[in-house]
């Protein structure tokens, strides 16, 4: 028998007991936000149709190409572990009915894969909570959701991160635009790295996004797809800045926020920190009108965004308390066991918010003492012999210097909840 150790899938990390608190902080804080805002939670299924992701997200897009999780099942399917969340909740939409001439504002929480290169900020299972709101094609929304996503930033305390937001127009003005870039491009071709080159034809606007110094300058002086723009898409851009504005929202025209997803139209935004590296954008979204259709529904306007938690949690990682218990009881001999648990219980029922951790496995005093300090509890209570006889707790505070003290049991809920 093989005693090699196994280890978890290269890029998908366990979270641990000592992260979980962030996590749940995360969690709670922006469901508060987005229920404050009339988002309704909906649950996806983790595998979808292959087929779905190469619809929504595009052919030739990284993700689609090389970063998707695909092995075909028993019955011969093929199927993708699901890289993003829109795609899926389109689908849903769709085949429940809730998109068809409605607005509805949806929110959804889970891992995501991608086989990407892991590194800090990357990983290959992660985290998005993403929300999606179709049925409303003014740039009302967009601006709503811009300001949603600032007020999660302030319930955080982030208050470093940068909105950059541009517009892609509509597709047919994009057409145009990617044979202004394909002609400006090949006149540089060999100014383009090998992967710049194979883009020209496919996809000629992520040469954009490229992040090799040596293109800089050519990106650059790229003609701008904002200067290409539909006149319905300038209007909207426009309202959107306007509202932005209005609202007291800073952000930063990027011109080159391309996005690495197809589906986009008009509206796209990210939300970028300086201290994570080139795994700087922490929040990504935008328009996707046309999307609806392109898989089978009714044409339905569509905005969302999604955010990578645990890019937030390297963000946050700071001093947040860890769940340790409050206190530890300490119990000795059959009888103390037995009173103990009957004592906990009568606690927890009174003190719901109390963290109450029991000792377990038995053990002398001094042992029991040092597994009390070990769980990080600040109060022991003590149940032995002398206590039973006596109906009697001792309290001892493990953090602070206070002489320890004898409490009645029947006072003790009283005594607790006073300290
Ligand atoms: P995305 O830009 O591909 O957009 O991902 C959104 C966010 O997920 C990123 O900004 C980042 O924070 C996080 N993220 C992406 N890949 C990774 C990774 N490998 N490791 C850690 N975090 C990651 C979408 O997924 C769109 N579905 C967003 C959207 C919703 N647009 C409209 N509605």
């Amino acid at each position: 028998m093989s005693t090699q150790k196994i280890q978890a899938i290269r890029g998908m990390n366990d979270i641990l007991p000592t992260q979980t608190p962030i996590w749940q902080h995360i969690e709670a804080t922006i469901r508060q936000v987005l229920d404050s805002y009339g988002y309704q939670e909906i649950r996806l299924p983790l595998l979808e149709a292959t087929e779905l992701f190469n619809r929504t997200i595009g052919e030739v897009t990284d993700i689609v190409e090389k970063e998707m999780f695909t092995f075909t099942d028993r019955n011969g399917d093929s199927l993708s572990l699901r890289p993003e969340g829109t795609a899926g909740c389109v689908r849903a939409g769709i085949e429940h009915g809730l998109i068809y001439n409605q607005i509805q504002r949806l929110w959804y929480m889970g891992p995501m894969f991608r086989h990407e290169r892991p590194q800090k900020g990357r990983y290959r299972q992660f985290h998005q909570i993403g929300a999606e709101a179709y049925g409303l094609a003014s740039a009302d929304i967009d601006a709503e959701i811009i300001l949603m996503t600032a007020r999660f930033w302030r319930q955080l305390g982030l208050n470093d991160l940068e909105l950059q937001i541009n517009s892609l127009g509509t597709a047919t003005a994009r057409a145009a635009y990617r044979e202004h870039l394909i002609k400006y491009f090949s006149e540089h071709h060999n100014q383009l790295d090998a992967d710049s080159q194979r883009r020209l034809d496919t996809n000629p606007l992520r040469i954009l996004d490229s992040k090799n110094s040596d293109m800089q300058t050519l990106i650059e002086e790229a003609p701008q797809l904002l200067e290409h723009l539909d006149e319905p898409s300038q209007t909207h851009f426009a309202r959107l800045k306007q509202l932005l504005d209005q609202a007291g929202v800073n952000y930063r025209v990027n011109p080159r926020l391309v996005r690495g997803l197809d589906y986009y139209n008009r509206t796209v935004f990210e939300w970028v920190t300086q201290k994570l590296g080139a795994q700087g954008t922490v929040c990504a979204g935008g328009r996707y009108d046309t999307l609806v259709e392109q898989i089978g529904g009714r044409a339905t306007p569509a905005i969302g965004f999604a955010m990578g938690i645990e890019r937030l949690v390297l963000l946050l990682d700071a001093e947040l308390p860890k769940n340790v218990p409050h206190i530890y009881l300490i119990m000795v001999g059959d009888e103390g066991i037995q009173q103990g648990f009957r004592l906990a219980e009568t606690l927890r029922d009174a003190l719901p918010k109390l963290r109450l951790a029991t000792n377990c496995g038995g053990g002398s005093f001094k042992s029991q003492f040092k597994r009390a300090d070990k769980s990080g509890a600040k109060i022991a209570l003590v149940l032995g012999e002398d206590e039973i006889a006596k109906q009697q707790v001792t309290v001892k505070y493990l953090r602070e210097k206070q002489p320890q003290i004898s409490v009645a049991q029947s006072e003790l809920v009283h005594y607790l909840q006073r300290h």
